[in-house]
């Protein structure tokens, strides 16, 4: 979704506006543009499509002054186009705005014809209201105080005067803000990523919350205009764990980190000479665990199919319904739940708008809500009962992969650890499953080999009418996140399905010219996938399979074959993911897709 950025300091805006922008790119956007401070005038330069279109025009761009706002966007009111673009700007009120305001029309109709829009957004309009209450005010948070209650929707907006020249004013309800401070600045933005170079200390706002910037020192007010003292969060990611370290792409540097990311994952819930898992205590909820009788898994996207991954475990080894619901199906359904059930709502990001939603909803049904986060401090971390992260370090492609095998980590301890409290396990099987677990990333370190068989099958895959990937139960759920990763990269057509579902309609679509990618380890239910695999490649379809090591008669059925190293079987979804997001950035690459930056799509999707 659409970056923000503002600065008040003594550095260069433009530069400094610029870097932050770079940095936020992956959030996905389709124009860009900044309004900086020039004798005493906020001079506002905008560029259509890719950051670097903007930074051209900004070349011979010089600004005088020490304050400057820049954003980048992602059209939801009206086309991408330069005129779209933020800033807006209205009677010397320039702003930027991530978000939807949802009585947009409404508030048009209220300002009459008089007032004349530039542009197709929802943004300008705030612009207009503001630059009208101005004129009264003559106060820049007075203006913005008079503003906020008649905006309905979810937004984060940064204003700046031309009559205020060493003021920022910034609010939001719903898509996150943060406020930083470094020696004699201030820096304003949507995510900690813009700001890290320059500080690690930031504050949060909350929905409904204001920062009153003014020379290098700000304020934070809540919507009556009362001042609040919030709480100083210190970041422990680095600047440099957001750069791409010599790799051609964030996500392919991300898909060689997952056995670091997995490892840091289990690393705080494990106790390594014991094999035993101590995560329940550390979800802060321990004690609403015991009496539970079914927990609701939430979440969107991958992070829904790592949420199924978790349901087979904790069903098989700790016994317990385990229900797993798409975040926007859910807020909608009328869901009915028992006192007795635990949800638990997984998202990379934490500011996933239906997600969020959920959680709002949940906690209104007075339903304890277990997060399972990796960015910290991120809203529904912060307004979570309980809390698990991740722990993969910044994300920066949209395609989510280390946050996805962090996530099966960490679900897989949370099933060992319900079934150990319930007395469904042994502290034999513990010790199995810890050990499992533990092996899992250098076995990971060995199935990155297989980079260099997808760079190179690549240029063959790309051609295939489209994918099927298959497998049956924990392995269900990893062809799901096959599919999606090709969809969403190569914008191939890709699905996922239930192997034993393929004799129910799939079948049809089987022939010379579609890959079926068949995820068959040696677990209980390799016979059954083996006769799935069988009935694909009698109807002629190409088998790219992916099974353990040392199964000939896999190898000697498929086109192409994978060898995995031997695991347990709930072990099994960590190494396969590796395999199916290099399938899926290789095929990408080879079409000449921008891999980190998906057409359409954004890393923290904040609207509905
Ligand atoms: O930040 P979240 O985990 O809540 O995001 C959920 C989905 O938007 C996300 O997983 C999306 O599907 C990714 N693009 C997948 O690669």
């Amino acid at each position: 979704m659409c970056g923000i950025v503002g600065y008040y300091g003594p550095e260069n805006p433009k530069d400094v506006i610029l870097g932050g922008l770079k940095s936020l790119e992956y959030r996905g956007y389709d124009s860009a543009g900044v309004a900086i401070l020039n004798h005493g005038e906020f001079k506002r330069v905008r560029a259509e499509g890719k950051l670097s279109t903007l930074q051209k025009k900004l070349e011979h761009e010089a600004f005088d002054g020490h304050l400057g706002i820049g954003h980048t966007r992602w059209a939801t009111h009206g086309a991408p186009v330069e005129k779209n673009a933020h800033p807006h700007t209205v009677r010397g009120i320039s702003l930027v705005h991530n978000g939807i305001i949802e009585n947009y029309l409404e508030l048009k109709e209220e300002l009459g014809p008089q007032a004349q829009f530039t542009s197709d957004t929802d943004s300008e309009l705030v612009a207009h209201l503001i630059a009208g209450e101005i004129e009264s005010t003559h106060d820049l948070l007075a203006s913005v105080l008079r503003v906020l209650p008649r905006l309905q929707g979810a937004y984060s907006i940064l204003v700046v005067s031309k009559d205020h020249p060493d003021e920022m004013v910034a609010f939001k309800n719903g898509p996150p803000l943060i406020v930083g401070s470094a020696k004699g600045a201030v820096l304003v933005a949507s995510d900690v990523q813009a700001i890290l170079p320059y500080t690690k200390k930031v504050v949060y706002l909350n929905d409904l919350e204001i920062a009153h910037i003014k020379g290098e020192s700000f304020e934070i007010y809540d919507s009556r205009g009362q001042a609040l003292k919030k709480v100083v969060t210190t970041i422990d990611w680095t600047a440099e764990q957001a750069q791409k370290e010599g790799y051609e792409h964030f996500m392919l540097k991300e898909i060689f980190e997952q056995p670091r990311a997995v490892a840091r994952a289990l690393a705080p819930h494990v106790d390594v000479a014991k094999h035993t898992t101590n995560i329940l205590e550390n979800t802060g909820l321990a004690e609403r665990f015991h009496g539970i009788d079914r927990i609701a898994i939430i979440a969107c996207g991958t992070s829904f199919y790592a949420g199924q991954v978790g349901a087979y475990l904790i069903e098989k080894l700790a016994g317990i319904t385990v229900t797993t619901d798409i975040a926007s199906e859910f807020r909608y359904r009328d869901p009915v739940l028992s006192k007795n059930t635990l949800a638990v709502l997984i998202s990379q990001s934490g500011e996933t708008a239906d997600t969020l939603a959920v959680l709002r909803q949940l906690k209104r049904l007075d339903v304890p809500v277990l997060s399972l986060c990796n960015v910290k401090n991120s809203t529904i971390d912060r307004e979570s009962d309980g809390h698990l992260y991740m722990n993969a370090g910044p994300e920066v492609g949209v395609a989510s992969t280390k946050a996805f095998t962090s996530t099966l980590a960490v679900l897989h301890l949370v099933a060992v650890g319900i079934a150990r409290s319930r007395g469904r396990l042994s502290a034999l099987d513990e010790e199995r499953y810890i050990r499992a677990l533990l092996a899992a990333p250098a076995q990971m370190e060995t199935v990155l080999a297989c980079d260099k068989f997808f760079s190179e099958a690549a240029t063959t895959l790309k051609s295939y009418r489209g994918f099927l990937y298959m497998g049956r139960g924990v392995n269900y759920p990893i062809a799901l996140e096959g599919a999606l990763k090709l969809k969403e990269l190569a914008y191939m057509h890709a699905e996922g399905y239930a192997a034993g579902e393929m004799k129910h309609g799939p079948l049809a679509l089987i022939d010379a010219r579609m890959a079926v990618v068949m995820l068959a380890p040696s677990d209980g239910l390799y016979e059954k996938t083996l006769s799935n695999l069988e009935e694909a490649k009698a109807r002629g379809g190409v088998i790219i399979s992916i099974g353990t090591f040392g199964n000939e008669k896999l190898r000697d059925l498929s086109a192409h074959y994978l060898a995995l190293p031997r695991a347990e079987w709930s072990v099994n979804p960590l190494l396969e993911a590796i395999p199916l997001q290099l399938l899926a950035y290789h095929v990408a690459h080879a079409l000449g897709h921008d891999v980190d930056q998906p057409r359409n799509l954004a890393k923290s999707v904040t609207v509905e």
